[in-house]
């Protein structure tokens, strides 16, 4: 059959997956057992309960879609704030991507300064100003035809969790930063340990007023207590989240602090509209999904566990059989890096990673052979469906697989 979409994954993909449930998707009259549940998104699973029940209640209650104010919107803001404290306003959006761009947008009606810097390794979704990968001196490349050279030269990198070079890097520049983005902890290589490094982005920002942006797309109500910021007490001046957050329907959220709402209200007239923005599907499903997950505590517990079970096993695993692999972990975002060598960054996971791509490929190709979903991007999201049996299946091919392509 020929393929017409041009969309990143259809050209390679050897499958088109129709259906979903619990924690299995199905292609072709193959199942396979699901470790990425919509690139994060499906913390239940496919299909949950909760889901099911709230489409249908939205269609059996006639609620229908507007483009202008509707109740369910303002309903879904008043739950955020019950959970994200620190956030006074809040701005919908339909996807990441979107909340990025209008964050940016935000942050360039605040002041006037050249520089948006990214954290390397921080991923912002399908936005012009990010769509770069940092050289080794940190200067941006294209990572897509089609964006301007303005950009590029407008885009300053700090290395993630480096906190020297960081802090040369902010204090040379400090006159000329319009703002910072970083994902506070990174899917790429999730670290449990940078709260140092946070800190000290927060002090230079609020010391240099320069406005913090988190981006918590994957992290956001994944964490302990439902986001990195209020697990670490550690704030920003703007949020951005969505994913699990739309219920498994599409959202992108911005929450601001007080201060930044109160200076956006006083000074500018900045556009925030969209047909969808604050659609009454997306806030409808997404505020009944929020409203099950905080009211049932055990579940983000309960994906914790299972993921620190399978970080623990494999990682003995690995050791014990010599094998160049360590399983990183931050509370259910977990990731196999292709090194046991102790890394910081993502520019160092490359470093070592980029002389597997090959294995990593044949290993991926192996675990679908066996009937496992594995992203290419290496995230692995377990999710409440995700069962014990499930995990242990995935561990025994994952053990089988690296001894196979892996052992030195
Ligand atoms: C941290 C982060 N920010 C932004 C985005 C972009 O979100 P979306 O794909 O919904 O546009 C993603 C998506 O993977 C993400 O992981």
């Amino acid at each position: 059959m020929k393929n017409n979409i041009l969309n990143e994954g259809y050209k390679t993909s050897e499958y088109f997956f129709e259906k979903g449930k619990g924690d299995k998707i199905y292609s072709n009259s193959k199942y396979f057992i699901d470790t990425s549940n919509c690139a994060g998104t499906l913390l239940l699973g496919h299909n949950h309960k909760i889901f099911k029940k709230s489409i249908s209640d939205y269609s059996r209650q006639n609620i229908s879609i507007f483009a202008h104010p509707n109740l369910h919107s303002f309903n879904f803001s008043r739950n955020i704030k019950k959970i994200f404290h620190w956030f006074d306003k809040i701005i919908f959006c339909n996807t990441g991507s979107e909340a990025i761009t209008k964050s940016l947008r935000i942050c360039r009606s605040l002041n006037k300064k050249k520089f948006i810097v990214n954290a390397t390794g921080s991923w912002h979704g399908s936005v012009d100003q990010f769509l770069f990968y940092p050289n080794k001196k940190l200067k941006p490349n294209f990572l897509s035809n089609g964006l301007k050279d303005d950009d590029k030269k407008t885009l300053l990198y700090i290395p993630y969790n480096d906190l020297k070079l960081t802090k040369k890097i902010l204090n040379k520049n400090k006159k000329n930063i319009n703002s910072i983005f970083l994902e506070p902890i990174q899917g790429c290589l999730p670290l449990e340990n940078v709260s140092k490094y946070l800190k000290y982005l927060r002090k230079f920002c609020s010391n240099n007023n320069i406005p913090l942006v988190f981006d918590e797309m994957i992290t956001g109500i994944r964490s302990n207590n439902f986001s990195v910021q209020n697990h670490l007490k550690i704030y920003s001046d703007i949020t951005t989240l969505g994913k699990i957050i739309g219920g498994g329907l599409p959202i992108g959220i911005i929450g601001l602090s007080k201060k930044v709402a109160k200076k956006i209200s006083k000074n500018n007239a900045i556009f925030f509209g969209g047909t969808f923005s604050g659609n009454s599907l997306s806030s409808y499903v997404g505020n009944e999904t929020l409203k099950y997950i905080v009211k049932n505590k055990s579940i983000i517990k309960n994906i914790n566990d299972k993921s620190s079970f399978f970080q623990r096993e494999m990682n003995l695993f690995f050791k014990k059989n010599k094998l160049n692999l360590k399983i990183y972990r931050y509370s259910s975002i977990v990731r196999i890096v292709y090194t046991g060598k102790k890394i910081q960054n993502r520019d160092q996971r490359d470093f070592f990673e980029n002389k597997y791509i090959k294995k990593i490929k044949t290993f991926r190709k192996f675990l679908l052979k066996k009937n496992i979903y594995y992203s290419s991007n290496g995230i692995i999201f377990f999710s409440h469906a995700t069962t014990l049996k499930n995990i242990k299946y995935i561990m025994k091919q994952m053990k089988i697989g690296s001894l196979k392509y892996f052992k030195r």
